[in-house]
């Protein structure tokens, strides 16, 4: 038998990441979309596949090369993003970064909406599937269930909310109270069923270097 790779503690192993935002058409020119650049979801795709992972990208539409390594797969909608993460299933430990947008357009028109004059158009919403809360409760679910968070205050008490609401295992919850969308770096805090953990300010390469290793520990540990 080999000796475990310390290198490469997540070989063999499928990760399964979201990142990026998604776009929801109006018409052929318009759409709802989630401000997202992409790049934290980028990077730990980077790093998972550094760590020796098999990786799939479910990519929305940003601008950015496909790190080394990684089997990307891009998407558009919402319910686009959910078929190619079922898609992609069975995944020993998903990862979801994506901005969603928690709703589209309820019809989306052949033509192009024109002005009348007189008031604008409605805008009828529907909600998205919840493509984290749906994996929680898939009969492949991941071993290791990953979401992300954005929120602006209470940010550890809105985390753990979101972690029992949507049963994954643990939430990485972004501070974006300061300047960080779109951002070089990140403050995040790492809720799990133990505890949590702070990090202040980190570059987002970094960010993603961090959750992997404390993945491969995680993932270690279990088996
Ligand atoms: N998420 C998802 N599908 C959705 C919405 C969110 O998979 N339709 C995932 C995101 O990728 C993220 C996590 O759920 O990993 C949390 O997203 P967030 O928008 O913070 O949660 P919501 O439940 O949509 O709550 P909120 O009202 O705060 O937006
Ligand atoms: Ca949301």
């Amino acid at each position: 038998a080999f000796a475990p790779d310390a290198h490469r503690p997540l070989h063999g192993r499928h990760v399964l990441i979201t990142a990026g935002p998604t776009r929801e058409p109006i018409d052929p020119v318009r759409y709802i979309a989630n401000r997202s650049s992409g790049r934290q979801g980028f990077a730990i795709a980077a790093a998972a596949a550094e760590a020796g992972a098999d990786v799939t990208l479910v990519a929305g539409p940003v601008h950015l090369p496909t790190p080394a390594g990684v089997m990307r797969v891009d998407v558009e909608t919402a319910r686009e993003m959910e078929a190619a993460v079922h898609a992609a299933l069975p995944a020993d430990i998903a990862i979801m970064v994506a901005a969603v947008a928690d709703w589209r357009a309820a019809e989306n028109a052949d033509q192009k909406i024109k002005k009348k004059g007189d008031a604008p158009p409605p805008l009828k919403l529907a909600e998205n599937p919840d493509i984290l809360a749906g994996l929680a409760n898939h009969k492949a679910r991941p071993g290791l269930l990953i979401g992300f968070a954005a929120e602006t205050e209470n940010i550890a008490e809105h985390a753990r909310a979101k972690l029992a609401r949507k049963g994954c295992d643990w939430i990485v919850a972004n501070d974006v109270s300061g300047d960080v969308m779109g951002g070089d770096e990140n403050s995040v805090h790492i809720i799990t069923a133990e505890g949590s953990e702070i990090w202040e300010r980190l570059p987002k390469p970094e960010v993603a270097r961090r959750l992997v290793e404390k993945i491969s520990t995680t993932i270690t540990e279990e088996n």
